[in-house]
Formats: C-alpha cells, structure tokens, sequence
C-alpha cells in the first residue's frame, strides 16, 4: 500500500511538467499504469498524441480513448516518460522488468526530454544490486549467445513466461528475453559495452545516461533528481 501510494505520488508529480507537451512517449510498468490513470482523468490530455513501448501500453491508452502512435507516424516525441527497476546515483538505471526495454530505450533515445517515475524501492548504490540485466536476444542466435555469457563467467535465466505460453518470454520487438545476473556493477558502461558486442543481442536493459530527470515517489513526499544530483542511499 506505500510503495501504491509512493508510485502514485511520483505519477502525480511528473504530470505537471508533461502538460507542457503535445507528443508523449509512454513507458511500461505499474508507475505508468499510475500515470496513464491520472492523464484520463484530465480532459485537457485527450486531444493529445501518445507513443507507446509496448502492446499492453497501447491497448492501456487506447482503453481511455487516447490517440495512439507509432514511432513510423509520429513527430518527434517531446517528452518520454517512463518507469524503471533500479537507478543509481548517477541516475543510471535497470530497466526491462516488463521485457519492453528495447522499444523503452528506442524511445527514450529519440525522445527530445526523459522523465522517469520511480518508488523509492528503486534507488540502488550500484546497479544489479537488486536485479538481473535484462537482455533481448535474436531467436535463431539464441544458444550462441547463451554460451558465450556462461563463458564471460554471467549466470543467466531464461525469462520463463506465465500462463497461457510454454517457454520464454518473446518481447513485442520479437526477441526472447533472458536476465543476466551480474551482481552490483563497479562500471556498468563495460559490461553494457560487452553484452552489446556479441552479435545476436538486440539490446540490454542498461540505461545509462538516458535520464533527464528522475522523479522518486516515497509515501509522503517525492524527490526530483537531475543528473547532477547527488544522492545518498
Ligand atoms: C518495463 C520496465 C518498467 O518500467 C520497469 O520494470 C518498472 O516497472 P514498475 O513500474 O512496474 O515497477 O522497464 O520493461
């Protein structure tokens, strides 16, 4: 129920400054869900135009009646906002626990402003602390590139789907989705070099240096963190 109120309380907070745009790029996750609730509610958002990284964020859009784009038809996005599972003091972050990174970081890349919304479970000292790097893999490379992370020494897991698919999760852009579990990360643009190099790859849930802004959601205040920010955890 805090960590609720924590996201809730980072959604409401970004809602402001998004006002401000025409063209929304919109993340994935239960944050966002958060936000997509708080944009329906206010009618001046309808007649705007929304970019969404994945399916289920496009059906959570278009459920309220908004118009939906893709990245082919749209005009450049002005803002992005999005959620993610661990941000460092750099502001670097984890992203792809919804298997929508790919998209999350076309997006994110292309965008001209990045808004993220966080609870404050997400803040971390060092990246994969907490979490695996999720990463999006070429089916037909697949064992290939299985082999090569067991032999640089990376446990790794197969994202196993839930119900209604046997075996694993295959994200919207096509590629299955596996979690590589590095520890905490001394240097997180090495190992995001390294994963990226090995062909088959499609992309990691490493997001660094993508953050303009992070908003962090506790239960009764929220904290606004730029890059230049300095944060204690
Ligand atoms: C989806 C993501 C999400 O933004 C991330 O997993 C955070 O989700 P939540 O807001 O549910 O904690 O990267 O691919």
């Amino acid at each position: 129920m805090d960590l609720d109120s924590a996201k809730l309380n980072a959604a409401r907070a970004v809602f402001e400054e998004v006002g401000r745009y025409e063209v929304i790029g919109v993340g994935t996750g239960s944050t966002v869900e958060k936000f997509i609730e708080l944009l329906s509610k206010q009618e001046r958002f309808k007649g705007k135009l929304y970019v969404p990284s994945s399916i289920d964020t496009a059906l959570k859009l278009s459920e309220r009646g908004f118009r939906v784009l893709n990245l082919l038809s749209s005009p450049e996005v002005e803002v992005y906002v999005d959620g993610a599972d661990e941000v460092d003091p750099r502001l670097n972050m984890i992203k792809g626990g919804g298997a929508a990174m790919t998209m999350e970081k076309i997006l994110a890349y292309y965008a001209a402003r990045r808004l993220f919304i966080v609870d404050y479970t997400k803040l971390v000292a060092k990246l994969g602390e907490k979490h695996p790097i999720p990463v999006e893999v070429l089916p037909c490379a697949l064992s290939p590139v299985l082999k090569t992370l067991h032999k640089m020494g990376f446990r790794v897991e197969l994202r196993a789907s839930g119900r209604g698919k046997a075996g694993p999760v295959v994200a919207d852009t096509g590629g299955v989705v596996i979690d590589v579990y590095t520890g905490p990360l001394d240097e997180p643009e090495e190992v995001n070099r390294r994963l990226k190099n090995i062909p088959g790859v499609v992309e990691t849930g490493l997001f660094l240096g993508y953050a303009d802004a992070v908003y962090i959601g506790w239960p009764d205040k929220v904290e606004v963190l730029k890059p230049s920010t300095v944060i204690k955890v």
